[in-house]
């Protein structure tokens, strides 16, 4: 018998823009792995609306985002892409861990702690939820490993924590997903402020690079880059941006550190930033072609989210009907 594939399951935000952060902290990973891996890749609109969203440029981001996906390499054929709110079992699920998740765990979120100080005591239930919403999309695909960034650690560990919880109760449920975290790029940081993670609700425009950007605009951002004010060009953790830079540069190239490090001995800042605004365009042309190629038809990425609904809804509602059956629901 031929043994049954490893189940990946990610999912990205329909917010915002994504950016070079998004793709190297994630999306590349994604892509490298799904020959070897059952991969499904989910577009969260649900996660989305925990902070305000206008409606029409919701609806527009999802279908960009799916086209970026499949624009850096996803194959619809290989994986599955869809969306969050298409599939009903997500929010039953949710509901359902609810009453599994102590106050206390949710408590601890770093995330909420973080973004509701944002919202200034306007920070929806939703908000506080989004924990639990993400545990439903992981637990309903039964998955065993899920590539994500640095800043989704605490949250897969939650996800784990109520799935042994359900587990101990009813038995055997729910497999125990694993985190994978790359070991380069889980966290790369804003240009304007090194300090911070680049994000998507960042609103600065010389913050992040983002996947669409034209090269004059990755140019732009790239010398505008908060450095240093010393001179060598080195891996130092202790000066963050010179270090992100490097990071960048490494994970864009795929060179070795000592190799970048002698390629620059002896070069300014100046020049660093000047290739690695080319390494950045040179890597995001073909990218940004076969986005305009794929949207080209307004209607395709619809079908294509259409098909991978149709592929994923029977694995949630079989993982849903289960737990279900188990608590006594119906
Ligand atoms: P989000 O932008 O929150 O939808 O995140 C989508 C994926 O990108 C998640 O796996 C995040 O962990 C990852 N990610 C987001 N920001 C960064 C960043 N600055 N560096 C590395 N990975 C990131
Ligand atoms: N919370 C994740 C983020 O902001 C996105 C996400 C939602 C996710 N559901 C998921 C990631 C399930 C991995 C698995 O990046």
């Amino acid at each position: 018998m031929i043994p049954q594939k490893k189940r990946i399951f990610s999912g990205i935000q329909p917010t915002g823009s994504i950016h070079i952060g998004n793709y190297l902290g994630a999306v590349q990973h994604w892509v490298k792995s799904q020959a070897e891996f059952d991969s499904i890749f989910c577009i969260v609109d649900l996660h989305a609306i925990t902070v305000p969203q206008e409606p029409g440029t919701l609806k527009a981001k999802i279908r960009e985002v799916t086209g970026l996906l499949i624009a850096a390499g996803i194959s619809p054929e290989t994986s599955v892409v869809f969306v969050q709110s298409q599939i009903c079992a997500h929010s039953e699920m949710t509901w359902i861990l609810n009453c599994f998740i102590p106050m206390g765990w949710m408590m601890r979120m770093t995330q909420f702690k973080e973004k509701s100080q944002k919202e200034r005591g306007m920070a929806g239930v939703g908000l506080f939820d989004y924990p639990a919403l993400m545990a439903a999309d992981i637990l309903l695909y039964q998955t065993d490993l899920v590539p994500v960034g640095e800043d989704q650690k605490q949250h897969l560990e939650l996800t784990r924590d109520v799935a042994a919880r359900f587990n101990s109760i009813y038995g055997d449920t729910f497999k125990l997903p694993e985190a994978v975290i790359p070991k380069t790029g889980a966290r790369i940081m804003g240009l304007d402020d090194p300090t911070k993670k680049m994000s998507k609700s960042e609103t600065n425009p010389g913050h992040a690079i983002n996947l669409l950007d034209s090269p004059d605009e990755i140019r732009a951002k790239i010398m505008r880059a908060t450095t240093d004010s010393l001179r060598d060009i080195r891996f130092d953790e202790s000066r963050p941006g010179i270090y992100n830079l490097l990071v960048i540069y490494e994970l864009f190239t795929g060179r070795s550190r000592a190799e970048i490090e002698a390629s620059f001995e002896g070069k300014g800042y100046a020049e660093l930033k000047r290739e690695l605004a080319e390494v950045i365009t040179a890597q995001l042309q073909p990218l940004q072609s076969r986005y305009r190629e794929l949207t080209a038809d307004p209607g395709h990425i619809d079908r294509l989210l259409a098909e991978g609904a149709s592929k994923v809804q029977p694995i949630a509602e079989k993982t849903l009907a289960m737990v279900k059956e188990k608590i006594g629901l119906g």
